[in-house]
């Protein structure tokens, strides 16, 4: 047996003990409550993608490109239209906001994840998904064996809205065109919609979330699915049973792509 095939089956038995223990489940059905139980714990730290961070106070107000890129290295498509659309003063919501926010994660990442719009840890630090609810996706990736460094993460729009209020259809008709710009340059094979509002502003329709996580889709082209967004999760932890099945879909797809 090759040196790599046994580094790839320790690997998995090292990602499957962390997550469902010492039992070995030959039914690859696995009880939701296994995993539901995994999101409340800490994902462990090297899995943790966004670096410690520094208090509030001590932090520059415009992460510079080095900062919003150290976590997906440089590539220079991506890094010049960070650079064409960060001062962007298209919509309203420029006025406001204390960063731009971009994305992160892989740049050649299969999986895309696009949530609403940045709330207010994410538009401190010019990052998406830093706060709470960016902490029970990275458990929720780290599920399903990945890490922010494997995939790429967005939302529909790159400002924050006044008082996490909705995207308005008209900031999204602004902001939606950089992210086509980013699935372009990305070129991701799996798109996942966080949350019925992101969902709903990229399909373009009012369906209920419950319809749409249901259903097939693809947005440009691409294989579309959409799930509970991860606020939502910890507002009513009931729902992680279903969101658990979506991520069950990610992972065939990873398995065995569409
Ligand atoms: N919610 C979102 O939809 N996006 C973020 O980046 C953070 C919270």
């Amino acid at each position: 047996m090759s040196v790599d095939i046994l580094n790839d089956i320790e690997s998995f038995l090292t990602w499957y003990r962390i997550n469902f223990g010492d039992t070995l489940h030959l039914n690859t059905d696995i009880d939701p409550e296994t995993i539901m139980a995994q999101w409340e714990q800490p994902a462990p730290a090297a899995q943790t993608a966004p670096a410690p961070q520094a208090p509030v106070s001590q932090k520059k107000k415009t992460p510079d490109v080095n900062d919003t890129f150290r976590v997906h290295g440089n590539h220079a498509e991506l890094k010049a239209l960070y650079e064409r659309i960060r001062d962007c003063t298209q919509c309203a919501l420029s006025g406001n906001r204390k960063n731009f926010v971009f994305g992160m994660g892989n740049p050649r990442a299969d999986i895309l994840f696009i949530g609403e719009a940045p709330g207010k840890d994410e538009d401190i630090q010019g990052l998406p998904f830093v706060g709470r609810s960016g902490k029970l996706l990275d458990k929720m990736l780290f599920a399903i064996g990945l890490s922010r460094q494997d995939v790429y993460i967005a939302n529909v729009l790159k400002c924050r809205p006044p008082g996490n209020r909705d995207p308005l259809p008209d900031e999204v008709a602004l902001c939606e065109p950089y992210l086509k710009q980013q699935i372009d340059i990305i070129q991701p094979r799996l798109i996942v919609a966080l949350g019925r509002i992101a969902a709903q502003s990229l399909l373009k329709t009012d369906a209920p979330l419950g319809k749409m996580r249901r259903e097939k889709h693809t947005y440009n082209g691409i294989p579309f699915i959409v799930t509970y967004h991860p606020s939502a999760l910890l507002r009513s932890s009931g729902w992680k049973q279903y969101a658990w099945q979506d991520f069950k879909k990610i992972l065939n797809f990873m398995e065995k792509p569409v």
